[in-house]
Order: C-alpha cells, then sequence, then structure tokens
C-alpha cells in the first residue's frame, strides 16, 4: 500500500488529492495548521488516514509533522506539497511582512518539508511533488498576483535545485491552471481572504488579458493524475506535469 503524505490537505486541492489516494487504495497522512478540519477529512478519508497538525512555515513544526507521519505510515512513498497562499496585492502595496509571509509558506515550507521527508524518501526510492502555478511560467503574470507568482517561481526553481542535488528521489513540479476543488471544505480558499474590490478590479484585468478563461480542471481527473504519479515506477523521473483545463467546446 502507497504511503502518501499531502502538507496543505484542510482545504482545496490537497484535500481532494489525500481523500482521492485514499479511495483509490493508498495510505495518507494529512498535514496542514486546521486540525479541526484534518481530523473530518481523514475520517472521510478512512482505510488508516492519519491527521496531523503542522505549521509548514516553521522549522520545528514541520519537522514533527513530517516525522510524525512517517512514524504512522511507517515509512513515507510520496510527499504531496500543497500548502500555499495567494495573497491578492497590487505590487507597490504588498509590504515585507506579505512577501515573507508568502515565502514561508510557498517556498521555505518546501524545502523544510523535503528535508524532513528525505530519509524516508531515498529508503522508498519515493517521489515529492509540489504543486505550482501556470501563473509563475507559462503565462503573462497577473496583476495583483506578483507576490504569489513570485514565490511559486522560487518554488519551480527550488524543486530543480533538490533534484539535482538528490537523483535518487523524483522530484514532479505540478504545474495547474485553474481548479475550483470540490465542495465545502474540499472547495478551493486560495481567495478567501482577497479583498472583494481588488478582487473586482483585478479580475476585470484577467477577463480582458485572456488570463482567466473561465474553463476549470475537474478536480478528479486531476486526482487520477496525482494517482498516477505516485504509482509510477523508480525506474523513471517525471520532472514536470502540466494541466490546465479543457474548454467544453470550440
Ligand atoms: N486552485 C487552483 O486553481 C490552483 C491553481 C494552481 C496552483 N494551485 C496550488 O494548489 C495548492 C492548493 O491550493 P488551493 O486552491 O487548494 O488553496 P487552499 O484551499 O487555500 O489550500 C491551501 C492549503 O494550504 C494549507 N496551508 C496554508 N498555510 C499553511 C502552513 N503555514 N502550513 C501548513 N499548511 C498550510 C492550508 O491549510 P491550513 O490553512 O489549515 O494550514 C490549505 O490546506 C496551492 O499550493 C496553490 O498554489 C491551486
Amino acid at each position: 500500500m502507497l504511503r502518501t503524505v499531502v502538507l496543505g490537505a484542510s482545504t482545496g486541492l490537497g484535500r481532494c488529492i489525500g481523500l482521492g489516494l485514499a479511495a483509490r487504495g493508498g495510505r495518507v497522512a494529512l498535514l496542514a495548521r486546521s486540525k479541526d478540519k484534518l481530523d473530518d477529512a481523514a475520517h472521510e478519508a478512512g482505510h488508516g488516514a492519519v491527521a496531523i497538525a503542522c505549521d509548514a512555515a516553521d522549522e520545528g513544526s514541520c519537522r514533527a509533522g513530517i516525522e510524525a507521519a512517517a512514524a504512522a505510515l511507517g515509512g513515507i512513498d510520496s510527499l504531496i506539497y500543497a500548502a500555499g497562499i495567494g495573497p491578492l496585492a497590487r505590487v507597490e502595496q504588498a509590504g515585507a511582512a506579505v512577501w515573507r509571509r508568502a515565502f514561508d509558506v510557498n517556498v521555505l515550507g518546501a524545502t523544510l518539508a523535503t528535508a524532513a521527508a528525505l530519509p524516508h524518501l531515498r529508503e522508498s526510492k519515493g517521489k515529492a511533488i509540489y504543486l505550482s502555478t501556470i501563473g509563475s511560467s507559462y503565462t503573462p503574470p497577473w496583476p495583483g498576483l506578483a507576490v504569489y507568482q513570485v514565490t511559486k517561481a522560487a518554488l519551480d526553481r527550488l524543486v530543480e535545485a533538490w533534484r539535482a542535488e538528490h537523483p535518487s528521489v523524483g522530484f514532479t513540479r505540478l504545474t495547474l491552471g485553474d481548479c475550483a476543488g470540490g465542495e465545502g471544505d474540499a472547495m478551493t480558499h486560495f481567495a478567501s481572504a482577497w479583498d472583494p474590490d481588488v478582487a473586482g478590479e483585478m479580475g476585470q484585468k484577467w477577463v480582458e488579458r485572456a488570463l482567466l478563461t473561465g474553463s476549470l480542471i475537474d478536480v478528479e481527473h486531476l486526482v487520477e493524475i496525482v494517482d498516477g504519479l505516485v504509482r509510477a515506477g523508480a525506474s523513471v523521473n517525471v520532472p514536470s506535469v502540466t494541466v490546465t483545463p479543457r474548454p467544453p467546446s470550440d
């Protein structure tokens, strides 16, 4: 039974991935800060799923969370780093605290979690998969999302740096277009703290510039792709996978 740690599993895509892998027979450890949401998710997942409170941006909490997950699962075959925040702010108004917090969660947490999981991933010849965005590489910059997209671009490079130093582990950058997730806590909470006025102004620019298309990835189809990645054999590297929504008609 494949053992997967999903960090960022309390809401949105991480939660859908954790539940989806459990439904396909995997054993999952679900990590994030919101323990109540994780407990609900682990209960829903069944199959021995465990819920572990963990702040990815705090070195001690991150290391302890990954260690607790490895102990509960008896090792780690895959780490999925889904934790992420996307503050919305005009670039000149994003202050140091906003930048630091985004780097802490989107970049620092990813490397801390990977370092903590490394001995287990080397032992299992396992994989580490990081959720990134098309806005960090494939599209022009989105107004209002500079902090998010710049930190995700740093994450993209971080994944390459890890692969360069640890080639026996399979490192994958999973670059995504828009996906709403599921329902309730499984819905993306990504925009929940956005100022509605700024969101309205920026949303109009995204539509005008054809950045926001209105098409969405079906989260079940995303879970199928992640399931394939965690099942891939140890002889292959899958450095990068890009998933974008296909419009329903021409
Ligand atoms: N939805 C999309 O269209 C889309 C597109 C491209 C990429 N992505 C990426 O997919 C990932 C999930 O996004 P989402 O849309 O599902 O957003 P979401 O619902 O806001 O999920 C973010 C997750 O990250 C966790 N998290 C935040 N700060 C954390 C911290 N300090 N320590 C541990 N966990 C933390 C949150 O849990 P707690 O708050 O409980 O800690 C939550 O589980 C993100 O990395 C995002 O950049 C999403």
